[in-house]
Parts: C-alpha cells; structure tokens; sequence
C-alpha cells in the first residue's frame, strides 16, 4: 500500500456552538486548553502520517492557519485546502482529491476526539487493504449521526440522520478510504440536507461490492458540535492529564489532577482538579472546582468556578453564587455591577445562553 495521507476536515458552519463560532472556529474551541483541530493532527502524527492536508472555509481559514501553521509543531506537513462552501463532507473529499491523488488516506472530522487514537486502525487498514474502514459505536442518540446496519459482522445500510434509525451504531467521524471513493463521491446526489454525504458514498462502495470494514471503538469517542458535548471532551481529557504547576502559589491550595502553567498566579485561591489554569491567568480569591480548563490570561476573582471552559482573556467576577457548565469566549467578563446591586446588567452577543438559578 502506498503511504497513507491525512485528510482533517475543519470548514463547515459550527451553527450548534455560536455565539463563540461566529467569531471563531469549532475546531479551535479548546479542549483543556488545547483546540479540538490539534487532538487530530496529532493522533496522525502518532500513527506515522507525514503528509496532511486540512480543509477550511474561506471565513474561518486565515484563524486556523495562524493556529496549525506548517504542522512543524506536531511533525507533519500541513497543506491547506480551501472548500468554497460547506456542502458536505464528501464534497470536502473532491475539493481535496488533487492533494490526495491516488493515496490513500485517512480522514478525520476537525471537531471530533477519539480517546484511542488511530494507531490500531491504521494498522488494520494496512494489513487487511478494505477499500475502506469505518469506525462505530453505540450511543443513545442514533438520530443526529450517520447510522450503520451489520448483518454478520458486514455492513449492509449506512443511513444520515434517519428518522427512525434502526440501530444504535454511529458512524464515527474518522475514516480510511483508498482512492475508490472519489468516483463514489461523484456518483451521489445531494442530501435532503443540501450535502454530499460521506455515508451515501460509503453505502455506494457496500453497493457495488467494495470491501468496507466495520471497527467497533474501544475508548470513548465524542463529536464536540455540542456545548454539553465539550463540557464532557472537557471531563475526559481532564481525567488524563499529568499534574504540574509552573505557576505561582501564594496562599494558595491545589489538590487533585491539576496543571498551572507558567506566568499564572493564584492568591488565596484554591484548585480541586481535574483542572487547568493556562499561562499568565490570575486567580484572586477564587475556587476552581473539578473539570475546569481557565485559559490563557484569564482573570476569576472573588468567585467560583466549577465545570466549565473559559477562553483567552475571560474574566469572572465577584459573583454571589457558583459559575457552572458554561462556556465563556475570547475576552469574555462576567461579573457583578456593584452600582446597581439588585440589578443584572448585560452586554451579550447575538445567540448567547445565559442561565440564571
Ligand atoms: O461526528 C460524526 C458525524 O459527523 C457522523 O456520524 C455523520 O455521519 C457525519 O455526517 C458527520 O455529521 P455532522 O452533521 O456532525 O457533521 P458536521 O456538519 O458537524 O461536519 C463535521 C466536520 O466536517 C466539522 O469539523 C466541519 C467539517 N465540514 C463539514 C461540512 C459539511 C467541512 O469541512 N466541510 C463541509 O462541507
């Protein structure tokens, strides 16, 4: 087999997680502090990929650009490939297939995180040449993924979104494809959703005989799409990180998987981890409660966090009762308006959630 090339898919609209994609990315909203994008690239990395093209949107290219650059950082060459419009994932293949050529390649959906990397499965693929290999796993919600029907181990039916699944196995987004499926991608018509779906040509490789391998995933598996979906890529990755504080206590308490990266300073403060605390953020008589990721340069003062991911530059303060599962953007201050104390005081943006108890 030829060597295997990357493909990451990082266009598209984000519609689920705005108001914070309509400035940004979904796939550079941070995981423990790390985008979403980079868990991708370097789950390749680890898998031998050298070669790695990344799709983006014209709106959203030049911010993921700045953040992935050439790929030096993760080992790998990255190469840009601009889709005009999100009109579906296989689309996003044929706008890549002069990049692609006749390798095969592995593709992986920018916002998605699978635990195990794809290590294993690269190797699966190497050794047994399917035309392709598709990943599964049980979830409560069949109805908002692709659905597969098996019928002795094979694949049978991949449907989008049905109505009615007829299973609980969700097509997980990461796939390894040979060249095959450019001409399935050409062969399909668009969705009742307007797209190209990946799942339509796959089901046309079942139809006209190709060998396409089903894998079950072992570890956990999310698509970040969804607020409660992050929060929750959020608790898992946080339960595996190593502690280590090259921050600056002073009267301060940190118990627990944490990690306080240089520059930050935490004052009569107190971490229960599993939790982050990014470069130069302050911490002033505030608690963090587990499976919280404070990014770079954030302020919290007089308050308390818990549950919750807050982008460069958040500030949270002097808030009476406990901040909990949100998710706060770049430069984002909430806090108390002492000039009116019985009063809540706003500045939002368009599509905000604000839940007050
Ligand atoms: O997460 C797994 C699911 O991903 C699968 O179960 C579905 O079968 C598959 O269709 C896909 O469904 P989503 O509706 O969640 O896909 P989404 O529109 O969120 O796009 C996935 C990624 O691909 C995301 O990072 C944006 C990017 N994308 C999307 C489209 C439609 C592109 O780069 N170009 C596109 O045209």
């Amino acid at each position: 087999m030829r060597e295997l090339k990357g493909l990451i898919l990082s266009g598209g609209r984000g519609t689920r997680l705005r108001p914070i994609t309509h400035t940004s990315a979904k796939q550079l909203v941070p995981v423990a502090n790390k985008p979403v994008l980079f868990y991708g690239i370097e789950a390749m990395a680890a898998a031998g990929i050298e070669e790695v093209g990344i799709i983006v949107a014209p709106e959203t290219g030049d911010e993921i650009r700045a953040a992935a650059d050439d790929g030096s950082q993760f080992g790998v060459r990255i190469t840009y490939i601009e889709q005009d419009a999100p009109l579906g994932l296989a689309h996003a293949v044929l706008t890549a297939e002069p990049f692609l050529g006749e390798s095969p390649f592995v593709m992986y959906l920018g916002d998605n995180l699978l635990q195990g990397g794809i290590t294993e499965l690269v190797a699966a693929f190497r050794n047994h040449e399917p035309d392709a290999l598709i990943l599964l796993t049980a979830v409560p919600d069949p109805e908002n993924y692709g659905v597969a029907e098996l019928r002795d181990g094979a694949v049978v039916r991949l449907v989008e979104k049905p109505g009615e699944p007829q299973t609980d196995l969700a097509l997980v987004g990461v796939y390894m494809f040979t060249p095959v499926v450019h001409d399935a991608a050409r062969a399909i018509s668009p969705s009742d959703r307007g797209e190209l779906e990946i799942t339509d040509a796959i089901q046309h490789l079942v139809d006209g005989g190709r060998r396409v391998e089903p894998h079950i995933v072992k570890g956990w598996w999310k698509d970040t799409g969804r607020l409660e979906d992050i929060l929750e890529a959020n608790r898992l990755v946080l339960d595996t990180i190593q502690s280590r504080v090259d921050g600056e206590l002073v009267d301060a308490q940190i118990g627990g998987r944490v990690v306080i990266e240089p520059g930050a300073r935490l004052e009569r403060s107190s971490v229960r981890g599993p939790a982050v605390v990014g470069a130069g953020a302050r911490l002033v008589d505030a608690y963090i409660g587990p499976y919280t990721a404070v990014g770079p340069r954030c302020v919290i003062e007089n308050a308390e966090v818990e549950n919750s991911i807050l982008l460069e530059g958040a500030s949270v303060r002097g808030l009476a009762g406990r901040m909990e599962s949100s998710l706060l953007g770049r430069n984002v201050t909430v806090g108390r308006d002492h000039r009116q104390p019985r009063a809540y005081r706003f500045m939002v943006g368009d599509n905000s959630e604000i839940g007050i108890l």
